[in-house]
């Protein structure tokens, strides 16, 4: 089985420099947590399975990944280094043989295909650890990769434990490895290569680094420069979480550009990971496209739009500063780490139920300025206009509601058009209540639908209705009062007015304003 990969993700340390109670690897980078991401890099690689190291708020780590069939979880009680984290992992892969590839949970830009590499060529070249390594201007503080003179690795020295020789070498450790399992954990009557590591350097730790130079020892170290330093940058404050998230938009609108989508202002453009997009679609400025949306092509998708967990159509376009999204807050992949860590939601709230999904229709107009809700379904060709609410809500194909509307829980026909300032009453203080209006209907504008209650097919209600009982198909309702009219109220009322204010301006008459 020399072909088995495992992964070990190191999560256990706090992250002190990002002076949050929220442990680092759990905060979200572009709507996934910096270790989810690392564990999908490693799946991606065809490791199985996935062992997180965890200590510091292991529960919540274990909650974040709870749905991940090929994560298990391993416990460092105390952080005594890197390879003391490392070989907390050996109880977890007791009966595994293969490659292990060892990942800090604070890298959320991996690729899987760089992982799937780094394994690849262990397992070519025999080498019981590989290291990836990179070239860097300023090594700062980074591990050197010291090298024999035939090139190959012979041992990572810590910057702080570098003699001014070493210090000058450029080529560093990136803090990610491939290696032999055995050889890390032993088996076969040795102890393995991290049962022999000693504390014996500057900070007193225990260096997963050293296992190269026990490879090396048996001449099967090696190191593999990887091309694009940015792919490996490790998150210590926000200043680095931010310019990492930015680095992963940027490098998903690229490849959105080059599989055929338009994006105007792409480094305004923010675009999960997850999202997936057709050909082209065309992105205006400073859209965010979220979570598992969907747009299909020929989708505009105009300024500031925000569309998480959605599906928009072919041809439909998504209007200036319209919201769409399928969870409130407790329940939206963005902000859950933080809800649990403010002790909002402990317990982790559902992922979004694909029955909340916002769906818009083909050739849909929405917006700008809409906001549509979970469990709102556009048919094709449904018009919404500006400052329109919807929410658990179907229109049939054509429908429209092109101005101020609340349309919650209810379902509107083929056709049929609902007026300016509708409002569909759904809350009676203690329950929600159906709206259902048939096809072909017309409801005049400002009225109000005090739900439960229909309205049936070629309906029509007048403006300003207060509708508490069913329409019947094909009928009229009105509940306005009777129009009454007088001829020449509003001259002689006029005439009245002009002739006060002209003995006022006179002063006879001391008027307040
Ligand atoms: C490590 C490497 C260094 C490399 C650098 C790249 C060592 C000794 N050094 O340094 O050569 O250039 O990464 O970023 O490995 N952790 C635990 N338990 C522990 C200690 C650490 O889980 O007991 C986790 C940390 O939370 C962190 C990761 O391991 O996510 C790396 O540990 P850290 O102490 O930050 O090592 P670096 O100084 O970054
Ligand atoms: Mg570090």
């Amino acid at each position: 089985m020399s072909g088995a990969r495992c992964a070990i993700v190191l999560a256990a340390g706090q992250g002190t420099r990002m002076k949050s109670s929220l442990i680092k690897v759990l905060h979200p980078v572009a709507g996934r947590t910096m270790v989810r991401r690392v564990v999908d890099a490693a799946l991606g690689a065809g490791c199985d399975p996935v062992i997180v190291v965890v200590g510091r708020q292991g529960e919540r780590v274990r909650q974040e990944l709870a749905d991940v069939p090929q994560v298990r979880f391993a416990v460092q009680a105390e952080q005594r280094g890197t390879g003391d984290a490392v070989h907390s992992a050996a109880p977890a892969l007791e009966h595994f043989r293969g490659t292990a590839l060892l990942l800090p949970g604070d890298v959320p830009l991996i690729r899987a295909a760089t992982l799937d590499e780094l394994a690849a060529q262990r397992e070519r070249d025999g080498a019981l650890a590989t290291v990836l390594s990179m070239e860097l201007d300023d090594p700062k503080w980074y591990g050197r990769v010291i090298r024999d003179d035939d090139g190959g690795a012979r041992a990572i020295v810590e910057a702080r434990d570098c003699d001014p020789q070493q210090l000058r070498v450029r080529e560093v450790n990136t803090g990610l490895y491939a290696a032999e399992l055995g050889f890390l954990f032993g088996g076969d009557g040795t102890g393995g290569a991290l049962a022999t590591l000693s504390p014996d350097n500057d900070q007193g730790e225990l260096y997963l680094t050293d296992i190269v130079a026990e490879a090396a020892a048996s001449g099967r170290a090696n190191a593999r420069i990887h091309g694009d330093p940015t792919e490996v940058l490790g998150v210590n404050d926000r200043e680095e979480l931010a310019r990492v998230e930015d680095l992963l938009y940027r490098r998903t609108a690229s490849a959105w550009m080059a599989d055929g989508v338009t994006m105007h202002a792409p480094d305004t453009v923010r675009v999960d990971p997850e999202v997936v997009l057709a050909a082209d679609v065309v992105l205006e400025p400073r859209v965010q496209l979220q979570g598992a949306t969907r747009v299909a092509t020929g989708a505009v998708i105009e300024t500031g739009a925000v569309v998480r967990d959605s599906t928009v159509g072919e041809g439909a376009r998504i209007g200036v500063g319209s919201v769409l999204r399928a969870a409130d807050v407790a329940g939206d992949a963005q902000v859950r780490p933080y809800t649990v860590m403010m002790g909002i939601n402990e317990k982790k709230p559902r992922e979004t139920r694909d029955e909340d999904r916002v769906r818009v229709g083909a050739d849909a107009r929405v917006g700008p300025f809409a906001h549509l809700r979970m469990r709102s379904r556009l048919a094709g060709r449904v018009h919404l206009g500006n400052f329109v609410e919807t929410k658990n809500t179907v229109l049939g194909d054509g429908a429209k509601a092109n101005h101020l509307a609340y349309l919650g829980d209810g379902a509107i026909g083929a056709r049929s058009n609902v007026g300016a300032g509708v409002i569909f009453c759904n809350y009676d203080g203690m329950d929600k209540h159906r709206t259902d209006i048939g096809e072909d209907a017309f409801v005049g504008s400002d009225s109000q639908l005090v739900a439960p209650v229909r309205v049936g097919d070629r309906a029509y209600v007048g403006s300003g209705t207060t509708v508490t009982k069913e329409v019947p198909d094909g009928a009229l309702m009105v509940t306005r009062a009777r129009d009454k009219v007088l001829p020449g109220y509003g001259d002689r009322k006029y005439d009245k007015i002009q002739a006060r204010k002209a003995a006022r301006d006179a002063g006879g008459e001391r008027g307040g304003k």
